[in-house]
């Protein structure tokens, strides 16, 4: 039978970046970081995990009480993850007993908590287990997450904080790129192609489609993982459209399936978490354009310049990532456990959008897909609903600072905590 610990009223906090980074990972970070140093009253020192939850397995802590206010300031406009983030999943606890025991060790170590996990669908099923382990183990921990994928694949929430600027970025892009091949159509250049991620969930490349806003204008394509690829559907559509248009824009998710349920893009690498890497749906894509076609053709992966476009994020995007950290620590100190923020839409024009708590249980390994609603009806598109929801998620700008015609990017110190334990734990 573990003993009971009496434990002390103020507490530390512990902090992690989990999976995938954004553009506004860091100012959640800044929004936790912002409302700890508010209530000293309750919270001692934040720490933050050095590469995520691996940081704090391997009691590698950081302490964020050395940062100043102008860094913890500065975070908010610098995109990634300033502490190192870590696709590192734990199983359930019966698999995993170990490490979420040695988890519990380690903020029992160090006085935490509070544990705030700033991820997605994965981080927060770890961020639920760690809640229910705290209890068995009678080592109580108010378990809090905070929302972030540029996925857009969290159910609950009306947006995922890192959406909104990836895709922003997105439609900015196909904008442009479209003007530039509709320059060159005529003699050279008729196909452009751009691929962006989405795993599971078309988001992403549904917000390109917010660069056109008819069938005519560019995007003239999108294709979603939510609808299978056909062929020859769409190599007819791609024909037609040079035709007409004398140009085609097409964007592509990775995550776009054939009929035989793979990936156009599956390579062979998976991570920690058992994905598939994906990357190459857009090759793919130009080769058939080629060899059914023929045209000319250009093809991008927008791939980590896109989820790390600071300089382009959408304001709508930056508030609402550093409110969620702010609110998952004033649910903390309310005593809210196994939460995390959700951000609620209480209208579309003009967006009006405030944060409740919802259950970790509830948001835990589920994926919020495009409805179909979200789609035309040959599969192509966006429809105007689709358009309504996503519109105000880019809006607004909150350019960084610039010097010398480079954005300017804060580098925290990141200075470790002394180690309390005698153990070692290998990851
Ligand atoms: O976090 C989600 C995501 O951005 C996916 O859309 C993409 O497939 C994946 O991350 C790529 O992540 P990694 O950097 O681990 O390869």
């Amino acid at each position: 039978m573990p003993k009971k610990s009496k434990t002390p009223t103020v507490r530390n906090a512990f902090y992690a970046q989990s999976g995938g980074v954004t553009a506004v990972i860091n100012a959640s970070a800044a929004g936790v970081i912002d409302a700890c140093r508010k209530h000293r009253k309750h919270i001692g020192t934040l720490y933050a995990g050095r590469h995520g939850i691996v940081g704090a397995l391997t009691e590698d802590l950081i302490d964020t009480s050395q940062e100043s206010t102008a860094s913890i300031k500065a975070l908010r406009h610098t995109p990634s993850g300033a502490f190192g983030s870590a696709r590192y999943k734990l199983k359930s606890i019966e698999q995993d007993r170990a490490k979420y025991e040695r988890l519990i060790e380690v903020f029992r170590a160090h006085n935490i908590g509070y544990f705030f996990y700033n991820g997605g669908n994965d981080s927060m099923d770890t961020a639920h287990k760690v809640s229910a382990i705290s209890t068995e183990l009678n080592y109580p921990i108010i378990c809090v997450g905070v929302p972030k994928t540029v996925d857009n694949d969290l159910p609950i929430t009306d947006c995922c904080p890192g959406f909104g600027s990836v895709a922003k970025y997105v439609a900015v892009s196909t904008q442009e790129a479209a003007l530039d091949v509709a320059s060159m159509a005529r003699t050279s250049t008729k196909v452009f192609i751009l691929e962006v991620m989405g795993r599971h969930a078309g988001w992403i490349a549904a917000a390109a489609g917010l660069a056109g806003g008819t069938r005519e204008q560019a995007p003239h394509i999108i294709l979603f993982p939510e609808i299978t690829f056909n062929r020859a559907k769409f190599v007819a559509r791609v024909k037609a459209c040079v035709a007409k248009q004398g140009f085609c824009v097409i964007v592509v998710s990775e995550g776009v399936k054939g009929p035989n349920g793979k990936f156009l893009a599956e390579g062979t690498t998976v991570d920690a978490f058992g994905h598939a890497q994906l990357g190459g749906a857009a090759p793919e894509i130009a080769r058939i354009v080629k060899d059914d076609l023929g045209y000319k053709h250009h093809w991008a992966v927008a791939d980590y310049l896109q989820r790390a476009a600071r300089h382009i994020a959408s304001k709508t995007d930056v508030d609402q990532a550093y409110a969620v950290g702010q609110a998952a620590v004033e649910f903390a100190i309310q005593g809210k456990n196994a939460v995390l923020p959700v951000i609620v839409r209480q209208s579309d024009k003009p967006y009006r959008w405030t944060i409740a708590p919802a259950p970790l249980s509830a948001v835990a390994n589920v994926e919020k897909k495009v409805p179909r609603r979200f789609v035309t009806a040959d599969g192509f598109g966006i429809t105007a609903a689709c358009r309504r929801y996503l519109s105000p998620l880019i809006a607004g700008e909150d350019y960084p600072p610039f010097k010398e015609g480079l954005p300017v990017y804060v580098k925290l110190k990141n200075k470790a905590v002394k180690r309390k334990l005698k153990t070692r734990f290998k990851v």
